[in-house]
Formats: structure tokens, C-alpha cells, sequence
């Protein structure tokens, strides 16, 4: 009999992950809303850094980062001893699941926690284990109540996506102090910037040895094009991440636009205020329509609707008229969409679309 070859066990359990759709057919110039990106792109700087690694592309980048973690640890105040790069955060996510998590372990992710997380667990060969939220809010009694002796990870986005919501310092702290010490908290701060003297976690980190935070360069940033993204943990825990990092996961032109970018404090403060204004307008502008959002803190709404079809069909509207929000059934919400906080004339538009989408449905 013919073998075959077989993947590992979890594998093919997971469920390829689903980005943002990014083009409608027959439509020039959609307004993409599906990706949670930066509106207003990267700082002028970035690009510039990129453009100039273009003469050295025949280069091998340096191994070590070091110019981008010091660039990192002065502008957060962290030691750059403490902070490893990779292909995105998702990359970090990967490796903390690959160090930690093996067949019989158990991976905590929420109910409508980011779906690499389930992923990367199932990667590794461990158990993801789903625990309630609150009302699209993360909730530190059922993750507690989640932990068993197996429990070697746990991940919580803050801000989360999709839901935008956020967990107070103070819950962080009651479950970081909870935890047993041999148990992995990761705190990803992937939409950290977006909140207002927010350090997405670095204080717990700081306090506590198996705390780790994640963060990216592809939102605030914008440079979700060029992957990169970092993690600050304890010593030992980026000791342990940097033996299963490959050498050169990051390229020469990463590593240069990231610094830039990184260094560019105007242009994020401008990105934050800019976000936080079109979110509260938008968010007000879906309420005039009918259309409930929670309390958002990154740079997307998470908008109701009514049921499941009316979220389609919304959808589907605004779809047929050149716009592309996020679908978000796979998280467990299928009553909504994500909308990524565009410019000014994109928050309008969908805004201005979704009012009529209701009107018309309410006509009927
Ligand atoms: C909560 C969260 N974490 C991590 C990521 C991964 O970001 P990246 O791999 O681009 O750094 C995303 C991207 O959408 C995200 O929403």
C-alpha cells in the first residue's frame, strides 16, 4: 500500500486565516475598510529609509536588530536587551506558541480573541482553548476560570480585535498576579498606540517575569506592507524566542523603515488624534442610523446590526457600492462589521451608505 505524507497532529485542524478582502470586482478605487490599516500611510521618513536600503539590497541585514530594539527602547523607555523583532507580531505570536505550547498544553484565547492565536497554538501542536467574554469584553474570571494544570499560555489582545474593547489596568493586574509563574500572559498590543498614554502592558511585563507584550508596526504605523512587528518580555523569555528566530527574518529595508518610523513621534500623535476624532464621529454619525457600536479604542468600530442577515446584506450593499468593510462571523459575531477608521471622505461615505442601507430597510 502507497504511504502518504502526514502532517503533524493540529494541523489540519487549523483554519487558514482570512485577511481583509482588498478589491471588489468591476470596482476601481474601493474604499478598503477591512484591514484595520493606516489612512493616512507611513511617515515620509519610512519611506525614505526604505528607498535608501534599495543600494545595499546585495547585503545580508544584521542578525542582531540592534539599531531598531535601541531605537524601540528609547523612544517606550525599554531595555532593548528585553525586545526581539519579528515578521510582524504575528511572527512573535508564532514563536511564543512554538517555545511554550506542545501536544497536551493549553492555549487560552477568548471568545472573540484574534484568530492567530488559535492558530499558532494549533501549529504547535497544542489545545486552544476558547473562554467567554462579557458582552464583547474580556473577561478575567473566566479566563481564570479557564486555567487548569495544562494552561501554559494565555493571549489577550488590549485593545481587541475585533471588538475594540478594552481591559483596565487594574483586571490586568488581578489576573497577572493570579496566575501561576510557569503560566505565559501575552498582552498584545498590536492597537496600543491609538490609546492616550497606554504603555499596552510594559508596566506587567516590568512587574511580572512570565508577562510578555507584543506590538506592531503595521497599524499606527503604517507599514502593514513591509511586516515587522516586536515583543518585550524577561530576559530569559527573549532568550528563549531568539533560539528559534531565524537570523535574518528580517530584511535590511524592515528593519531601517521601522526606525524611521518608530522615531517619527508627530506622525503618530497626528494618526492617534486624527483616529480618535473619525471614531467618535463615526461611531455618533452609526447611532444617528440606528446602528450601536462599543466603545471603541482602536482604529476600527465594531458596528451591530439587528441579526446576521442584516449584517449581509449590509454588506453586500455597501460592497456593490465600492466599499469593503469586515465580515466578522468567523469571530463569533456574525450580527457584525468592522470598520476601519478611514479618511475624513471614507468615514463619510460609509457612514452616508449604511444611513441609507437602514432608511431603505426600514421603508420596506
Ligand atoms: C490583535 C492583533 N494582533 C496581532 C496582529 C498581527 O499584526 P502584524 O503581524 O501585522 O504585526 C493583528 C493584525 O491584524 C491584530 O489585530
Amino acid at each position: 500500500m502507497s504511504k502518504e505524507p502526514q502532517p503533524q497532529p493540529g494541523i489540519m485542524d487549523i483554519e487558514p486565516y482570512v485577511g481583509g478582502a482588498s478589491k471588489i470586482e468591476g470596482v476601481d478605487n474601493a474604499i478598503k475598510l477591512s484591514s484595520n490599516e493606516n489612512a493616512w500611510g507611513p511617515p515620509q521618513a519610512a519611506v525614505e529609509a526604505f528607498q535608501r536600503a534599495s543600494h545595499d539590497l546585495h547585503r545580508y541585514p544584521g542578525t542582531d536588530h540592534w539599531s531598531l530594539r535601541a531605537a524601540i527602547g528609547e523612544v517606550h523607555q525599554l531595555d532593548p536587551e528585553r525586545i526581539i523583532c519579528g515578521v510582524g507580531s504575528d511572527e512573535i505570536i508564532t514563536f511564543l506558541c512554538q517555545a511554550y505550547a506542545g501536544p497536551g498544553d493549553e492555549v487560552i484565547h477568548t471568545e472573540h480573541g484574534f484568530s492567530m492565536y488559535r492558530i499558532s497554538a494549533l501549529a504547535a501542536g497544542a489545545t486552544p482553548v476558547e473562554v467567554p467574554e462579557r458582552e464583547r469584553v474580556v473577561d478575567v474570571d473566566a479566563i481564570l476560570e479557564g486555567v487548569t494544570e495544562r494552561t501554559r499560555l494565555i493571549f489577550i489582545a488590549n485593545p481587541a480585535n475585533p471588538t475594540g474593547t478594552m481591559v483596565g489596568k487594574k483586571e490586568l493586574g488581578r489576573l497577572a498576579a493570579a496566575l501561576p509563574g510557569d503560566v505565559v500572559l501575552v498582552l498584545d498590543g498590536a492597537y496600543a498606540e491609538f490609546v492616550d498614554g497606554f504603555d499596552g502592558g510594559a508596566s506587567l511585563v516590568n512587574r511580572y517575569p512570565n508577562v510578555v507584550m507584543t506590538r506592531t508596526f503595521s497599524k499606527i504605523y503604517g507599514l502593514g506592507g513591509l511586516r515587522i512587528g516586536w515583543g518585550y518580555a524577561a530576559r530569559e523569555i527573549i532568550d528563549v524566542l531568539n533560539r528559534l528566530r531565524g537570523p535574518f527574518n528580517l530584511s535590511t529595508a524592515q528593519l531601517a523603515a521601522a526606525e524611521a518610523a518608530v522615531r517619527d513621534r508627530a506622525h503618530v500623535a497626528r494618526c492617534q488624534s486624527e483616529t480618535a476624532r473619525l471614531r467618535s464621529w463615526l461611531a455618533n454619525a452609526l447611532a444617528g442610523h440606528g446602528v450601536p457600536t462599543d466603545t471603541s479604542s482602536a482604529n476600527f468600530v465594531l458596528a451591530r446590526f439587528t441579526s446576521a442577515e442584516e449584517a449581509d446584506a449590509c454588506d453586500a450593499f455597501l460592497k456593490r457600492e465600492g466599499v469593503i468593510v469586515r465580515k466578522v462571523a468567523g469571530y463569533k459575531l456574525p450580527d457584525c462589521l468592522r470598520i476601519t477608521i478611514g479618511d475624513e471622505p471614507s468615514c463619510r461615505r460609509v457612514a452616508h451608505l449604511i444611513g441609507q442601507f437602514k432608511g431603505g430597510a426600514a421603508d420596506e
